[in-house]
């Protein structure tokens, strides 16, 4: 038997996650061993001399970026512990934490990626990676309820598939930076219902696919389909990244909005949100994702039901090589 470390119980507790049992020796490695170490290699370590030593043993590392990357990790995660100081107590729940993090991901969560998202990280990757959209649409946060291989739709069909909210008409158009009509793009798009839940959030939702949709531009590049207006909502919060939001004070909502990718030939992908102007979270959405361009109002018709439109425009296909963009010019 494994000792489990305080906070591990199935209740959750003031010092730490309900995560299950956090063992210090995995089952089979608990054999004694004993190290040698040659009498020339000083091995005394302190806090003026731990860092250096970590470092130095990622000096040999198998590609330059992978020693680029260690030595920042190794920098950035001891200047963080000299920084705040923790106590053995606060260190052992910071793991904890870490470990429900990765218990908590099935085929339907990700919490890593809310840890990612709620820390503003996402949007800092997102924002390093399409430095210069130049009249492209501006790029916001993938999020965890994205689906590969939606049901294919054809344009105008109703997507919501009995999803309960106001009916909804969303259309648009998908152009290069030029000008020209991308025909045949392919056109991603999800969605929450009016009470603010994803298909994939319900018991059936990978099964029964609903306000989840590929469609294909037609021959002017236009897209149209018809579904139900979706309600701002808290992004999952009864796990370890709610219980981090809470600690900071933050509510956990993000304002009304519709996914998209959108992928063409010769284009950069796209991935972003048309948010719906007026939502009372559009200053404060937890995971930091809306840009003023990506508002659109909902028009309501004299007849028929409210629309929503925007006119995507795609940024030419990167070199594959070229990696991330340059960084901003200062000045
Ligand atoms: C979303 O919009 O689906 C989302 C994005 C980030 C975190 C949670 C949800
Ligand atoms: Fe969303």
């Amino acid at each position: 038997m494994h000792a489990a470390l305080p906070g591990s119980q199935a209740g959750r507790s003031r010092e730490g996650w309900p995560c299950s049992g956090l063992d210090r020796h995995p089952p089979g490695k608990a054999k004694l061993r004993v190290r040698t170490r040659p009498e020339n290699v000083m091995q005394s370590f302190d806090e003026t001399n731990i860092t250096s030593a970590v470092l130095a043993k990622v000096a040999q590392a198998t590609s330059p970026r992978a020693r680029q990357v260690s030595e920042a990790l190794i920098r950035h995660l001891h200047a963080f512990v000299r920084d705040i100081e923790p106590t053995e107590a606060e260190w052992l729940s910071a793991i904890e934490f870490l470990t429900c993090t990765g218990q908590m991901c099935s085929r339907t969560r990700q919490e890593f990626i809310l840890l990612s998202d709620t820390l503003g990280v996402s949007m800092l990757v997102d924002a390093i990676n399409h430095r210069h959209p130049g009249a492209a649409t501006q790029t916001t946060v993938l999020g965890p309820f994205y689906v590969q291989d939606a049901p294919e739709f054809a344009l105008g069909d109703d997507i919501s598939r009995g999803m309960p909210g106001e009916k909804l008409l969303v259309e648009g158009s998908v152009a290069r930076a030029d000008g020209t009509p991308v025909a045949g793009a392919i056109v991603d798009t999800w969605h929450a219902d009016q009470d603010g839940f994803y298909d994939v959030q319900t018991p059936s939702g990978l099964e029964t696919p609903a306000g989840r949709a590929r469609l294909r531009t037609d021959a002017q590049g236009r897209f149209w389909f018809h579904t139900v207006v979706p309600a701002s909502y808290p992004i999952p919060d009864d796990g370890p990244v709610g219980d981090m939001l809470k600690l900071q004070g933050r509510h956990p909502y993000r304002p009304a909005h519709v996914h998209f990718m959108i992928g063409a030939p010769g284009c950069e992908t796209l991935v972003t949100h048309i948010f719906i102007a007026g939502d009372r979270y559009l200053a404060s959405d937890v995971v930091f994702g809306v840009k003023d361009m990506l508002i659109r109002p909902l028009e309501t018709q004299a007849t028929g039901p409210a629309r929503l439109r925007y006119d995507f425009v795609l940024a030419d296909a990167r070199p594959a090589a070229t990696g991330v963009a340059s960084p901003p010019q200062q000045g």
